[in-house]
């Protein structure tokens, strides 16, 4: 991802949270340098390629967090989330992650279910933590690889 395709980017972004980031919170990924930022194009229908998807991570200290996935509504369902995130877990099996976590809203039975399909299983909860309806959030994790000596 880059500035170019903020304004892609951004209208997925609204189309897909309520509480969606500004420019402004994709711009700050972009200049951080443990967050990862990836868009996913594809060519649709002859007309060269289309942004239709992104993820935004971080990666520290061998551990990984989910900040940010959607793919374009009209596109959803054909496997393009799956496929960001076996992207983001490859990517940090590379960088030597062990662990990965995420949160979601209790309520997001697609996202829920799309982490659950990759490997993710549910390992906390936080209480009343979206701001707008004081939904909880479920904390999903992934363990890459164990810890010599654990
Ligand atoms: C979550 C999201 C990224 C999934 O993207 P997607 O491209 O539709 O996902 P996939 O096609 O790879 O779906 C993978 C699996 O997730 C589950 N799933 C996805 N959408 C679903 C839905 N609407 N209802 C039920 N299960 C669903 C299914 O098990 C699906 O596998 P299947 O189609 O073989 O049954 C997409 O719904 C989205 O952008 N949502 C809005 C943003 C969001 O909520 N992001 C997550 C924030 S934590």
């Amino acid at each position: 991802m880059t500035e170019i395709d903020l304004r892609d980017v951004i209208t997925i972004e609204s189309l897909s949270f309520s509480i969606p980031w500004n420019e402004a919170m994709f711009k700050s990924e972009l200049s951080l340098d443990y967050s990862h930022n990836f868009t996913l194009r594809l060519s649709v229908n002859g007309t060269g390629d289309v942004l239709l998807g992104y993820i935004c991570f971080w990666v520290f200290h061998g551990e990984a967090h989910l900040l940010n996935i959607a793919v374009q509504p009209d596109y959803r369902r054909m496997g393009l989330g799956t496929q960001l995130m076996r992207f983001f877990i490859d990517f940090c099996r590379s960088k030597k992650v062990e662990t990965i976590t995420l949160d979601v809203r209790s309520s997001n039975d697609p996202a829920i279910e799309m982490y659950r399909k990759v490997g993710f299983r549910k390992v906390g909860l936080r209480p009343h933590y979206y701001a707008d309806n004081g939904e909880d959030a479920l904390i999903m994790g992934l363990k890459l690889k164990a810890k010599i000596g654990r």
